[in-house]
């Protein structure tokens, strides 16, 4: 580890050229310096990685080098050339490309559709379908991405939008990659193969700068690393001498923490009931397949699987988004399946949604809004007949303290939260109406490990008082330590139950792939 150096002139580090430098860039928002200062010099073919705490300024660097924001202070070089962007256009035009923390696809759209929208291939004035869909097949191909052109985005999981997001990318020619946070979503076999995706474009002379808050993999996979802390480098580390724990201390300066939770805690009492349910997709294929399980109070029950296996749709047949084919739903025994969404969280269903930007939260209001959302009929949200405005401000000031959401207040702008702050107010919403069933899909998604570590404590708490969760996650780690009964999903159906005391993140990864047989399981 070395502090930040100060910028060398611009053409080179050791002999490799600088495909990015970014020398003393400043961005102000009201009210919050979000860059200040910053340093930053990615030699060309490398993956350079970027960390740093929720809100240290990650994003809003990247978008800033993608044309996306104007720096106030400061200079960006790109291959050793000044540029100054005015939009993403142009960025684009320089090579570079960007995959947001959020993605940016158009739903209704194919996969086709959505990597040439913006930059539509012509041939003779004609749009040229069958040449664009020939580039996305070798694209495909050859970064082993796996698209099916003629898919419908809304069809797919988290981890097949990501490929298409990178294949767009691909597709305008970027020598340069930023992706924000791409393994949030994936699990580890899928962080594998983004990986060996990663090193091809290596291969191919392509520059990543990756943005991640998990420092092993950022050690396995980074050839340097840029800490950012509160808006400004902190230093520079080698992956190859520094440890996870180094990182999160240069970070944080503060342990990495474990979700280690041992004394059980679980009552006889069923909380949630799931008896052999069924949910088809448009084709009736079932994609969720005759699943029966239990969540009994002060239980966590953790549904581990590759994405796009069926969870999904499981969170969505107990919380009413989506009919069944078969089977019922119970809640504290009473059968709901044929309530609505809002009659299950009204009967005490706290939700932690996959994709907080479609169902969690209102980017465009302000915070205090976004505390009531899916709460308007309880306090705070409500005096009499009444919205209290005021109830539920104080409440939001109240939950940013608690769960260290970091912003000026309860009226900014859920927009102007960075991605692990907005993943904090939703959780702390869910938390605070006191719901005897979590479903909880991702909960620590995007958060940093100081945070990480709060929100598994302040689910913990819950638990020890009679909570019943059911975890949906792609972090093996946290569903292994706050599990206390773990169901491995594949291809809709439950097809094994493991002791979260005994298995191993490589033993749980096998029975998620199919690559184990499923006897033998507990
Ligand atoms: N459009 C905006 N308007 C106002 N403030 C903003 C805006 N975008 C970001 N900010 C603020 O700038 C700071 C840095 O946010 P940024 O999104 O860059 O953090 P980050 O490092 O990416 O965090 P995370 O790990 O949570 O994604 C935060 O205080 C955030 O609230
Ligand atoms: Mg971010």
């Amino acid at each position: 580890m070395s502090p930040a150096d100060s910028p060398a002139g611009g053409a080179a580090a050791g002999d490799v050229p600088l495909a990015v430098e970014l020398r003393g860039i400043t961005k102000r928002f009201p009210g919050v310096v979000a860059n200040g200062d910053i340093e930053l010099r990615v030699r060309r073919g490398e993956v350079h990685a970027i960390v740093g705490e929720n809100g240290a300024g990650k994003s809003t660097l990247m978008k800033t080098l993608y044309g996306e924001h104007r720096p106030d202070e400061g200079e960006i070089l790109v291959d050793g050339r000044p540029v100054q962007f005015r939009s993403p256009a142009d960025a684009i035009a320089a090579g570079i490309g960007m995959v947001h923390q959020h993605f940016m696809l158009a739903d209704n759209f194919t996969v086709l559709e959505n990597v040439i929208l913006g930059s539509e291939p012509t041939k003779r004035g004609r749009l040229d379908r069958a040449g664009a869909r020939r580039r996305i097949e070798e694209i495909s191909e050859r970064y082993n991405l796996g698209l099916r052109p003629d898919a419908l985005v809304e069809d797919l999981g988290v981890g097949d939008r990501q490929r298409v997001e990178i294949a767009k990318v691909l597709y305008r020619d970027a020598r340069i990659l930023i992706l924000d946070e791409p393994t949030a979503v994936l699990v580890p076999q899928e962080v594998d193969e983004l990986f060996g995706n990663l090193a091809e474009l290596k291969r191919e002379g392509l520059t990543v700068i990756f943005i991640s808050h998990k420092l092993d993999e950022v050690r396995r996979v980074a050839d340097s690393i840029t800490v950012i802390r509160r808006g400004t480098t902190v230093g520079t580390a080698d992956p190859r001498t520094t440890t996870a724990k180094q990182l999160a201390e240069l970070m944080v300066g503060a342990e990495l923490p474990t979700p280690e939770t041992r004394e059980s805690t679980v009552r006889d009492t069923p909380v949630l009931q799931l008896v052999d349910v069924t949910v088809s997709d448009e084709s009736r294929r079932p994609v969720v397949d005759d699943v029966t399980l239990t969540v009994r109070e002060g239980e966590v029950v953790g549904i581990a699987g590759v994405e796009g296996n069926g969870q999904a749709e499981l969170v969505d047949a107990i919380m009413g988004l989506r009919p069944l084919a078969a089977g019922s739903v119970l809640l504290g025994g009473e059968d709901v399946t044929a309530w609505s969404t809002r009659a299950r969280r009204e009967a005490g269903v706290g939700f932690i949604p996959e994709d907080r930007h479609r169902q969690g939260m209102l980017l465009d209001a302000p915070l205090w809004e976004n505390r009531i959302l899916g709460h308007q009929t309880r306090p705070p949200a409500v005096k009499g007949p009444l919205i209290d405005r005021r109830g539920a401000r104080a409440d939001t000031a109240r939950i940013m303290r608690e769960y260290d959401v970091r912003a000026p207040g309860p009226d900014t702008l859920a927009v102007a939260l960075s991605g692990g702050n907005q993943q904090k107010l939703i959780v702390g919403r869910e938390m605070s109406a006191r719901p005897r069933l979590l479903v909880a899909a991702h909960p620590t998604r995007g958060v940093d490990v100081g945070a990480q570590s709060v929100i598994w404590e302040l689910l913990k708490d819950a638990r020890a008082e009679g909570l019943g969760i059911v975890l949906i996650s792609a972090d093996l780690d946290e569903l292994i330590g706050l599990s206390d009964t773990l169901h491995v999903m594949l291809r809709g159906r439950l097809v094994a139950t493991l002791d979260p005391r005994r298995v191993t993140p490589e033993e749980l990864g096998g029975h998620m792939t199919g690559a184990r047989s499923t006897a033998g399981a507990a």
